[in-house]
């Protein structure tokens, strides 16, 4: 016989055998995991009556029909159906979270821009008034696209859940501690490790270490998956087994609460008299999951020149067009720099895909100076952009030493859709007038010899 759990009590899943936290190893595995002992069915999904009054609800992250590669879903045994959740919605306002499409006319997105990072406020702010869209891709209603947006979080929701049916959420720690306390499980976020929170899954974020600040991919479209490696093979880059998905926990807590939920770009509110994170035990193979950044293996040029960034892919979601993601988020970490007779930074380049990068700690390479740990940088649509003076005579100049890029760690969230400034970006946020500048002195260096100038 086991102890009743304690009402209003969180009570976990036993932590897995092999692992010190509570967490299972594995990307997109078929997990199972029950915080109470025997509250799992056994060899079927929909019992007549299931362990401990609870109700079973499957909740389906694709089309019942989607390919068996990509079909997810996860089996929920709860204290009360999701419907028990929900209420008589009324639409409440977060003015700052924007949703595409969003295009604002007196607003010009044509343009190299960088940011430095959006300063706290004293206000207290959560999750969902902290969040501050940045740019917008796509289309929402019909599912393609994203949103780039920074966090700013001083405050716990404090008996407030959230729910997002629009998209799934990347987040990029960049300042502070988050514990994401979702449906399927607890997971605490620090800075150098992303999660990904999928569409449709219920949580609140408290604030465990503030303030907290970070970037955020709203992906609209097919969730993210692993890229394929081709004749990288079959390691290396991001490996399955260092992403980690939380063990069940629940609580049995009846206080006055409410649910948010963002549907279509609207925010939706309504108020319960409980808690919803109230699964006890689950199966299946679509819930939240992080990743620690260092475990990311970089592969790279080993004698000459170097591959598109490409390369340093972490995770992709698919758009629909072959090789053209809706998203990829690329990251550039520490990594030796060994190339012979090669400019070795990126190189001066147009891209039909739109850039958005985030520095997390340290100097990137590209731009030795302005682009900040917290700042941003968007390089859209078909606009030129590249290394900066300094960063071009570096390279040009430098002997050509094995180097070791050390204390360095940006990612790009890049999408096949234009992105779009919101207000706060184009107005609020500290934007950099003099970005542009940075390329001003890259003179004419062509004076009709080999050598040049
Ligand atoms: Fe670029």
């Amino acid at each position: 016989m086991t102890d009743r759990p304690i009402p209003g009590e969180l009570v976990r899943a036993a932590i897995p055998a092999g692992t010190t936290e509570g967490y299972m190893p594995g990307f997109g595995n078929d997990f199972e995991t029950e915080a109470l002992p025997g509250a799992l069915p056994r060899g079927r999904n929909s019992p007549q009556r299931c362990a401990y009054g609870l109700y079973g609800e499957q909740l389906s992250g694709t089309a019942f029909t989607a390919p068996a590669h990509r079909n997810e879903r996860t089996w929920c045994y709860r204290i009360r159906p999701s419907v028990r959740h929900t209420g008589r919605f009324r639409r409440i306002d977060l003015p700052y979270w924007k949703t595409a499409p969003h295009i604002v006319d007196d607003v010009i997105s044509l343009g190299q821009y960088r940011w430095d990072p959006v300063p706290h406020s004293s206000e207290a702010l959560t999750w969902l008034t902290g969040m501050r869209t940045m740019t917008t891709a796509g289309d929402v209603n019909t599912q393609t696209g994203m949103a780039s947006h920074i966090y700013l979080v001083t405050a716990s929701m404090t008996d407030a859940y959230f729910c997002s049916a629009d998209s799934e959420l990347l987040v990029v720690p960049q300042q502070g501690r988050l514990r994401f306390c979702t449906e399927l499980g607890i997971i605490d976020l620090a800075p150098k490790e992303i999660a990904i929170i999928p569409r449709g899954l219920v949580y609140r974020v408290e604030l465990v270490e503030g303030p907290a600040r970070g970037f955020v991919c709203e992906n609209y479209g097919p969730k993210f998956e692993l890229p394929g490696r081709g004749p990288i093979g079959a390691n290396c880059m991001a490996n399955r087994r260092d992403f980690k998905t939380p063990v069940a926990a629940f609580e049995d807590r009846e206080v006055p609460s409410t649910v948010t939920v963002k549907w279509c770009g609207q925010f939706h509110r309504c108020e319960i008299g409980h808690s919803p994170l109230d699964v006890v035990a689950w199966h299946g193979n679509y819930a939240p999951c992080k990743y620690d950044l260092g475990n990311y293996c970089p592969v790279g040029a080993v004698l000459f020149d170097h591959p598109d960034p490409s390369i340093f892919t972490v995770l992709t979601a698919p758009s629909g067009l072959a090789g053209t993601a809706n998203i990829d988020f690329v990251l550039f970490r520490e990594r030796w720099s060994v190339a012979e007779n090669t400019f070795r930074p990126p190189w001066y380049h147009k891209n039909v895909m739109s850039e958005l990068m985030g520095n997390i700690y340290g100097q990137y390479d590209a731009k030795p100076k302005g682009f900040v740990p917290g700042g941003m940088s968007l390089h859209n649509m078909m606009l030129p952009h590249g290394p900066d003076r300094e960063a071009f005579d570096r390279a040009t100049q430098a002997e050509l030493r094995p180097e070791k890029l050390d204390n360095t760690m940006s990612f790009m969230f890049e999408t096949r859709f234009p992105q779009h400034l919101t207000e706060f970006a184009a107005r609020e946020a500290p934007l950099q007038d003099d970005y542009i500048d940075c390329w001003a002195t890259l003179e004419k260096r062509f004076d009709g010899t080999p050598e040049g100038r």
